[in-house]
């Protein structure tokens, strides 16, 4: 049986930039409308924990549609009376330790499992130099984590990561205490922190010198304006969608009003070498942001390596493109992503022990993975791991008619794609169980 891929179709809105734009318009003063926000699971706990700080953010759509949020200015947020369940998500508790730094009150940060186990002393040690208290309440290093807000001092912070979370997080706490903040970081990671805040007519710089990047707030003091901000699909979901494309046997797929930041569009670039073709059309900037339709079709793809500085900008697609190399000629080498090892869960030892239970030769590194790409049909069971990207890459895998992957918990998507199964289904002809 042969793969068909067909479809025109939209991927819910960019995780990242949703939990800004909920944020910002948390900080703002007055009516915010936002629209396209990604309803998954990651951004509904933006939106609980801000009403637990008591500003009226209701529960982004499942269909995308506008929502308004009214902020009264960071000034007016409260002493929550609970704990702040971020679930499983590490955006939402990194970026609001930035944002809790500078409120005079205390406030505790926890989360699911997973988010428990993850490392968040890269974000308390900056914010600690700026005066910010952290007292953790669990195992060393980890959620739960009673932050301490008050004044803070400025910081130049040399980051050793290339980390949008490390970095948002400092440059939030500077726009809430009102200092100027800056972060060097050895590569450009995902800018939609520096961009939202450029558009709301706040002064920040960034500029690259002795091989590094630096980005510097000055805040100007005023009050935040609302937000009026159409969230473009995510590049993150959209890579889900191209490998299938990639993979089929013919047909054509279309994606529409894909965010296409290039600190986001690493997958796309690295696929292009392995020898896809992917059209970008009507490519327009809105919002701040650069926005494309993504025209995908059927490939030949070969082994690549992959390393270093291009890691960054495709960090959350690396599961995919790992299980993508399970399908090309030859061998692919992933190194420099270390980082994989403390997401949702350790990706690099979920992917390969995955790949490994369905007969593809794949090895571990340190910091990376090689896959050694064939042709034979795949069969046997893998574990998501609670990890959303784990299990929609292994699905995309099992969409190939000759593959049989049995996925023990496929509900996981929610967290940044509801809906997976179903558009999965929809492009392939295919029944969405
Ligand atoms: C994110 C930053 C990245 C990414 C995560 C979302 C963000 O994490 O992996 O899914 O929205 O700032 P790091 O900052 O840890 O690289």
């Amino acid at each position: 049986m042969k793969l068909h891929v067909s479809g025109d179709v939209t991927v819910p809105g960019d995780k990242s930039m949703t939990h800004r734009a909920l944020m910002f318009s948390a900080v703002a003063d007055g009516e915010s409308r936002l629209r396209g926000l990604l309803p998954g699971a990651d951004c509904r706990s933006t939106a609980s924990v801000l009403r637990a700080l008591s500003v009226d953010v209701p529960v982004p759509p499942a269909d995308g549609s506008e929502i308004r949020v009214v902020g009264r200015g960071i000034g007016a947020w409260t002493e929550p009376r609970e704990w702040l369940d971020c679930g499983n998500s590490g955006t939402t508790a990194r970026l609001m330790m930035g944002l809790l730094a500078s409120r005079p009150f205390n406030a505790t940060l926890t989360g699911d499992d997973s988010l428990r186990s993850r490392p968040m002393r890269r974000i308390t040690a900056p914010l600690e130099r700026m005066g910010a208290r952290f007292q953790e309440l669990g195992a060393s290093g980890t959620l739960p984590i009673e932050v301490g807000g008050g004044p803070l001092r400025p910081l130049h912070y040399a980051s050793p990561k290339a980390s949008a979370q490390i970095k948002s997080a400092v440059l939030l706490a500077g726009l809430g205490a009102g200092v100027p903040v800056s972060v060097t970081e050895p590569v450009l990671s995902r800018d939609h922190t520096e961009r939202m805040l450029r558009g709301l007519g706040e002064f920040v710089q960034t500029s690259v010198a002795d091989g590094a990047v630096h980005v510097s707030l000055t805040p100007s003091g005023r009050a935040l304006p609302p937000l009026d901000l159409s969230v473009p699909g995510d590049p993150s979901s959209a890579a889900f969608l191209v490998a299938l494309a990639l993979l089929a046997d013919e047909g054509e797929l279309r994606i529409r009003d894909v965010c296409v930041n290039p600190t986001r569009t690493g997958f796309f670039e690295l696929v292009a070498r392995m020898g896809a073709r992917i059209a970008r059309e009507n490519q327009r900037e809105e919002g701040g942001e650069l926005v494309a339709d993504l025209v995908v079709r059927p490939a030949r793809l070969r082994g690549i390596e992959v390393g270093g500085q291009e890691v960054p900008a495709a960090i959350d697609e690396i599961p995919m493109l790992a299980v993508l190399a399970a399908r090309a000629e030859g061998e692919t080498r992933i190194t420099g992503a270390g980082e994989l090892r403390v997401k949702e869960t350790d990706r690099i030892a979920a992917v390969a022990g995955n790949l490994r239970a369905l007969g593809v030769d794949a090895e571990e590194l340190e910091d990376g993975l090689i896959v050694r790409g064939t042709d034979r049909p795949l069969s046997g069971a893998v574990h998501s791991y609670d990890d959303h990207r784990v299990a929609m890459a292994f699905g995309v895998l099992g969409a190939c008619p000759e593959n049989s992957v049995e996925i023990d918990d496929r509900a996981v998507v929610d967290v940044s794609f509801p809906g997976f199964w179903e558009l999965l289904a929809g492009v392939t002809g295919q029944s969405p169980d």
